[in-house]
């Protein structure tokens, strides 16, 4: 079959390293032919760059010869335009995190069944040849079961994403929350891979950069309890000073696992299980992997080709959107649970589900974010 034709709405950042894994590639899955964002520059110079046809109104994209369409676009706009494009016939690939509500998630579920398309939320981590191998190695039994862990993403991100009080990443009405929301999700996909599902959560939400008041945490910890009674600390920041990372770090009853994207090998594993390649030391089996920025491309590479795959063989996707709505369930409990100063169960999320909805967990969490700037000096 030929290449599953993709149209790109939202030419900023994370549109790059999508489109840049597939240029020049004629043999790929995917093909991304079109690109519409309502910044006329955006797509104009977006398009030159990656010879895509630049289309300047959504309904144009929409009605054009495209098979799906990947939306790259602030979280607010998820579930609008998911259903927009689901209600053209295209299938869609979604920037994580899935959605800002539980109400969203559930909306984009329902738009996409009904018109019988395809939704797959853009998960890069799952996709992360090296998350894949702690998949496996879990799932192998070479760790046991695992009983504690922790887990960090942290990055600088450009300040004016904090500082400015109209751009949208990191404000409690676009982003849907701060560094929880924009980075957490992707260790609460992975982790929930892993263990299963989340019991209950704490969480205490800090802001060391003195943002505007629209502007969610910079910095997070989060501790998750698994129904398995697997202990998961995450640590999350936008405003840590290195290039981008993430690790992770799995005990369990046979061994453990250390993980870190700034490492050319990005997996450690210590096993007493029989089967294990070494006993007695650490061991890194190889694995596709590239620190920043490599892994992004590496693992979106390996994402978008899983999706088109999907689109060709009529078959759902391995990441499916119920589970990339839990995700969004776990940063929306670590909300629930700053705001109440107390670890917090998922079944009370589920009861604000049914009685006042979601949305009402990001009313006021802006007073419960502690204020670390207070006497900090980023000169
Ligand atoms: N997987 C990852 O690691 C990763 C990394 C970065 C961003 N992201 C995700 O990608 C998405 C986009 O983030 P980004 O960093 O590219 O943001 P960005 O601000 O760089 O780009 C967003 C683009 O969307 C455009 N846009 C806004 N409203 C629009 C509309 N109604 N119609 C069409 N275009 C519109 C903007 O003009 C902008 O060009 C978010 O969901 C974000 O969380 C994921």
């Amino acid at each position: 079959m030929d290449p599953v034709k993709f149209g790109i709405v939202g030419c900023g950042s994370a549109a790059v390293f999508h489109v840049l894994p597939f240029k020049g590639k004629a043999d790929a899955k995917l093909r991304f032919v079109a690109a519409h964002d309502i910044d006329e520059k955006s797509v104009t110079r977006f398009s030159k760059r990656y010879k895509l046809i630049p289309l300047h109104s959504l309904d144009e994209l929409l009605h054009s010869d495209i098979d799906a369409v990947l939306l790259a676009v602030p979280h607010h706009l998820h579930a609008p335009l998911t259903k927009a494009a689901a209600e053209a016939g295209k299938h869609v690939l979604c920037e994580k995190p899935m959605a800002t509500t539980l109400e969203d998630c559930d909306a984009m579920i329902a738009a996409c069944k009904k018109n019988g398309v395809k939704l797959m939320v853009a998960e890069n981590h799952r996709f992360l040849p090296a998350h894949r191998l702690i998949k496996e190695t879990i799932e192998r039994g070479l760790i046991g079961e695992v009983f504690l862990g922790r887990a960090y993403e942290g990055a600088f991100c450009p300040s004016q994403q904090f500082l400015d009080p109209d751009l949208w990443n990191f404000t409690l009405d676009k982003a849907g929350g701060g560094v929880v929301a924009d980075q957490g999700c992707h260790k609460f996909a992975t982790l929930n891979w892993f263990l299963g599902e989340v019991d209950s959560a704490q969480c205490w939400l800090g802001k060391a950069v003195n943002s505007p008041p629209n502007k969610g945490e910079d910095n997070a910890i989060i501790l998750l309890r698994y129904k398995s009674g697997a202990m998961i600390t995450v640590d999350v920041s936008s405003v840590t000073v290195h290039p981008l990372t993430n690790r992770l770090e799995l005990h369990g009853t046979k061994g453990t696992i250390l993980e870190d994207h700034s490492w050319e090998k990005p997996v450690q594993i210590f096993s007493s299980h029989k089967e294990a390649e070494t006993k007695g030391q650490f061991y890194s089996p190889v694995v596709e992997h590239g620190v920043y920025p490599k892994y992004y491309t590496i693992s979106a590479r390996h994402e978008d080709t899983h999706f088109a795959e999907c689109i060709i063989e009529d078959r759902p996707p391995e990441f499916t959107p119920e589970a990339a709505k839990e995700a969004v369930a776990v940063t929306l409990l670590a909300y629930l649970s700053a705001k109440k100063g107390a670890a917090t169960k998922m079944d009370e999320l589920r009861d604000i589900q049914k009685s006042k909805g979601t949305m009402s967990i990001l009313d006021g969490l802006e007073n419960v974010i502690q204020k670390n700037h207070e006497g900090m000096s980023w000169d």
